[in-house]
């Protein structure tokens, strides 16, 4: 049987602004999001079978609460298609509960993998429309690169390439509650936000510092005590040589930035010490349709 395997990139946040609440009971998000080179390996075969998914983490749901299977399903359904079932094999990396999209990266190259094996020849536009029926940040793992998201996270806007660098991402030991996150934003009036405007603008001049000095995540502000490892390890990054760090999603991951690929390395071995699940990447780049 066929069988196709695709990266799932992690994303990071490089901002992330909440503009309020919606009808519908989500929030309205502004964010700057950034794929980069962390990559679980996702690999899918066509069976006519049902749809099912097996993993190296013996805690991630194998049915339809996994999103690589509801994504499979989505697909299905989007395109007719009937009789037919998917084999799902995650080899994750991502760290999990992480803020670093590796749920909704798993759908989107679940995604990506069924358009082509299936030959149903979809764009990557449509791929993301059925991706925002999956999860919020599914439309963006779609294609990665550095995009705009608005909406609920799922309305995309492409951005200029992410100038070269190296992060350092850490994910400490515990995990944090998305929806009990969203609502402390809701019971606090948020008084500063990042300058996302600033943010678009330094990635048009390729400006790395301009970029840096911005980044910024609304919900570090409302972030229990009991999370305060996360300033810690902030303030690490800092120390050495991150040009500046930033929670990415709900958390618990941050990551820092550095203009030096040895200078991040170095960092890396430092903080293993610290935080077991400590990672270098590289930003990558969008994928066109
Ligand atoms: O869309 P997704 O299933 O990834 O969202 C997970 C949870 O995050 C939602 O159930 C909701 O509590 C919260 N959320 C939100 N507003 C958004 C995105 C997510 O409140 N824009």
């Amino acid at each position: 049987m066929k069988e196709i395997r695709e990266r799932a990139y992690a994303k990071l946040n490089i901002s992330l602004d909440v503009l309020g609440t919606r009808p519908d009971g989500y929030h309205e998000m502004r964010m700057v999001m950034l794929g980069v080179s962390l990559y679980d390996n996702v690999t899918v075969t066509l069976t006519d079978g049902a749809v099912r998914s097996a993993s190296n983490l013996c805690f991630l749901p194998e049915d339809d609460k996994n999103v690589a299977c509801k994504a499979a399903r989505a697909f299905f359904a989007v395109t007719g298609m009937e009789n037919v079932g998917a084999e799902i094999k995650l080899h994750k990396i991502i760290p999990v509960c992480a803020g670093m999209g590796g749920g909704s990266s798993d759908a989107a190259a679940v995604l990506r993998a069924l358009n082509k094996l299936t030959g149903a020849g979809l764009s990557l536009t449509q791929l993301e429309e059925i991706g925002a029926k999956v999860g919020s940040d599914v439309p963006f793992c779609v294609r990665l690169g550095t995009q705009l998201a608005t909406g609920r996270g799922e309305i995309m806007e492409r951005l200029p390439e992410f100038p070269d660098c190296s992060v350092v991402i850490c994910k400490p030991d515990f995990s944090i509650s998305t929806p009990e996150l969203f609502s402390k934003i809701d019971g606090n009036g948020l008084k500063v936000r990042p300058d996302t405007a600033g943010i678009c603008a330094a990635l048009e001049q390729g400006d790395l510092q301009g970029i840096t000095r911005r980044m910024y995540n609304v919900f570090e502000d409302v972030l229990p005590k009991k999370y305060d490892k996360i300033f810690e390890l902030k303030n690490r990054l800092l120390d050495l040589g991150a040009m500046n760090s930033v929670m990415s999603g709900t958390g618990s991951a941050l990551f820092g930035v550095f203009d030096n690929d040895d200078m991040a390395e170095k960092a890396k071995s430092a903080l293993r010490g610290e935080c077991r699940s400590c990672f270098t990447a590289k930003p990558v780049r969008y994928i066109e349709d």
